[in-house]
């Protein structure tokens, strides 16, 4: 369905040329007078300059052709030559009709369908999942929702970090612990053993046990640079013990994601960008991309416009070994080759931005991608606590994402408990999903790029722009149709008939409802998830605002009724299809 603010532009636009202006003066914007109008139209103050004649004559020449437009209910010219809009009940009628029988609720699939993919997530094997991935994660999610709602093909990659220098302290700590372990032997021949010489909670306790040694004692690091670097050049017995810890890692961190509702395609890793290497650094080698410095082997990126120094980007060491670079370009290489995305969006720590810049630049100067493929930085913020200090536990470590999880769980329970007798069981169900969009929501509400503090109290609120708020919103939604159709009516196609004119909750909520299409569309092609937030408030606001104003199952007047109701499907079903958008879903009660 066409958007609701390009038909009134359309209309707009038609009475500019009518009146002899050009076209492009007829945009209009969402009203920032809500109090005056719904709508409005500036251009007859840009015309102004262009026809040299005051803006107001132009306002008052393009109202007069709009007055007999069914789609207004009213349109007017006011000082100094704005044009303010109100939009009649009767359109909007027609056109919630027309998005309750369409496919997806009139949001219409982009027309050129891209292959996209996400890179989200981005968790380290044999490290906690800890909060600061969560961020990745549910943004990553959400993006790649929405493209999917646009109706583009969206590929989301995990990309695991397992080939840098964690790896080989983990191998060290082992050996120093355990050396007699068969993997240690060089003359060792045989097939090494299937099960892994340690589990998931040893794991996590080798990595920062390894790191923190490595810090004060050189050699030890040296020891483990050594053993990264044969393990990326084909140590057997080290090679047997990363792919341990992969498969501990990996079963561990599928488990977590799968209870934020988060979802990969590829759980592609670092190393599984490792065949690429050679052949890349001969091809920029031999093109003159990549020059020795120092030893290293380096890219230079900067650009004449840039206003800061941009460094070269390192393709690899003095010593030869690789780096996060090097397998973040030869990654772009093999996703070029296996899937030829037109476009490949980043979510990662803002913190990497510059990073980010150097590898993108290097990849176009390079020609690893074509000239077309859009490569896209999407950085976030930090998560902090009430303290304004990255989210630690009360006891100042590191949050695991589990217990984060579990904690709000059980205040979600606490919550949904205490003021009603409820079966137990269901609560607990129904406070992990409530749960869920706290944490969400919390999250996504806010712009990606500014740090935020995660304040359990505030965003389990049932008040508020919360995701509890907005839940309780649809289930509110939900037990009204329910009563509905307990009395013997039917929801299939059901269609409003009319709305008085002097209804103002009504009205709002239909304003707010027929955006949804524009909405999407604009938050995706921003990749900005916070802007479906503030629709839904929005819209959960009217709603609720609605409810308040109006007998609903109350009302005596069937058509009115009826037409109360399809304005309630059809905001369930918008706030549905929005919370789903956001990786988040609603309980049948609550
Ligand atoms: N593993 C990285 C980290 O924890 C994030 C990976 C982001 N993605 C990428 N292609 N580099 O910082």
């Amino acid at each position: 369905m066409k958007k609701i603010i390009d038909l009134i532009a359309e209309s707009v636009s038609g009475a500019f040329v009518a009146s002899g202006y050009e076209e492009k003066y007829g945009s209009v914007s969402v009203s920032n007078r809500p109090d005056l109008c719904e709508y409005q139209c500036n251009g007859a103050m840009a015309a102004a300059k262009a026809y040299k004649k005051a803006p107001i004559m132009i306002a008052n020449d393009v109202v007069e052709k709009l007055q007999s437009v069914e789609m207004f209910a009213s349109v007017e010219a006011v000082m100094p030559g704005f044009i303010n809009i109100k939009l009649s009940t009767e359109f909007l009628t027609s056109y919630m009709n027309e998005m309750l029988s369409s496919d997806k609720f009139g949001c219409e699939e982009a027309e050129h369908k891209k292959t996209i993919m996400i890179d989200y997530g981005g968790p380290n094997v044999a490290k906690p999942l800890h909060v600061g991935h969560l961020r990745s994660a549910i943004i990553g999610e959400s993006i790649k929702r929405m493209g999917r709602f646009m109706g583009h093909k969206v590929i989301g990659d995990v990309h695991l970090g397992d080939w840098g220098l964690q790896m080989g302290l983990i191998i060290t700590e082992l050996k120093k612990r355990q050396p007699k372990l068969v993997y240690f032997d060089d003359s060792f021949t045989g097939e090494y053993p299937k099960e892994a010489p340690f589990t998931i909670s040893e794991l996590e306790e080798i990595y920062p046990a390894a790191s923190a040694y490595a810090k004060e004692h050189p050699e030890y690091k040296e020891a483990a640079m050594q053993a990264t670097y044969e393990l990326q050049h084909g140590n057997r017995g080290y090679q047997a013990l990363w792919n341990h810890i992969l498969e501990v890692s990996v079963n561990d961190l599928k488990k977590n994601y799968e209870k934020l509702n988060v979802e990969f395609d590829l759980w592609k890793k670092e190393s599984d960008a490792q065949p690429y290497i050679p052949d890349m650094v001969k091809y920029m080698k031999d093109n003159g991309y990549a020059y020795l410095s120092d030893g290293a082997l380096v890219v230079d990126v900067k650009e004449e416009s840039d206003t800061k120094e941009i460094p070269p980007c390192m393709i690899l060491k003095s010593d030869g070994a690789s780096l996060y670079n090097t397998t973040d370009l030869a990654t772009i290489v093999e996703r070029m080759k296996l899937f030829s995305p037109d476009e490949m969006i980043y979510v990662v720590d803002k913190r990497q931005e510059l990073y980010f810049e150097q590898v993108f630049r290097c990849a176009r100067k390079t020609k690893l991608v074509d000239e077309d493929t859009s490569l896209r930085f999407l950085g976030f913020g930090t998560m902090n606590g009430k303290d304004g200090k990255p989210f630690k536990t009360r006891a100042g470590g590191v949050m695991r994402l589990e217990y984060l999880i579990g904690e709000i769980t059980d205040e979600m329970f606490g919550k949904i408990t205490q003021n009603h007798e409820v079966d137990k069981a269901e609560a607990r169900e129904t406070a992990k999903v409530v749960g869920l969009s706290a944490i969400k929501y919390g999250d996504l509400s806010n712009q990606a790029s500014k740090d935020y503090v995660f304040d359990i109290d505030r965003f389990t609120s049932f008040e508020g722009n919360t995701g509890p708020y907005i839940l309780y919103t649809i289930v509110r939604m939900k037990s009204i149709l329910n009563k509905y159709t307990q009395t013997g009516a039917t929801l299939e196609d059901i269609k409003a008939v009319a709305f008085d004119e002097s209804n103002e909750s009504a009205k709002s909520l239909l304003l707010e409802a027929v955006r949804f299409n524009g909405v999407i569309e604009n938050a995706f092609a921003e990749i900005a998830p916070h802007k479906v937030c503030a629709y839904i408030y929005n819209l959960a606001n009217a709603l609720n605002h609605f409810y308040h104003e109006t007998k609903i199952l109350a009302e005596e007047d069937e058509e009115k009724k009826k037409s109360y109701i399809a304005l309630l499907v059809l905001t369930k079903n918008v706030l549905e299809s929005c919370i789903d958008v956001l990786g988040f879903e609603a309980p049948e009660r609550m």
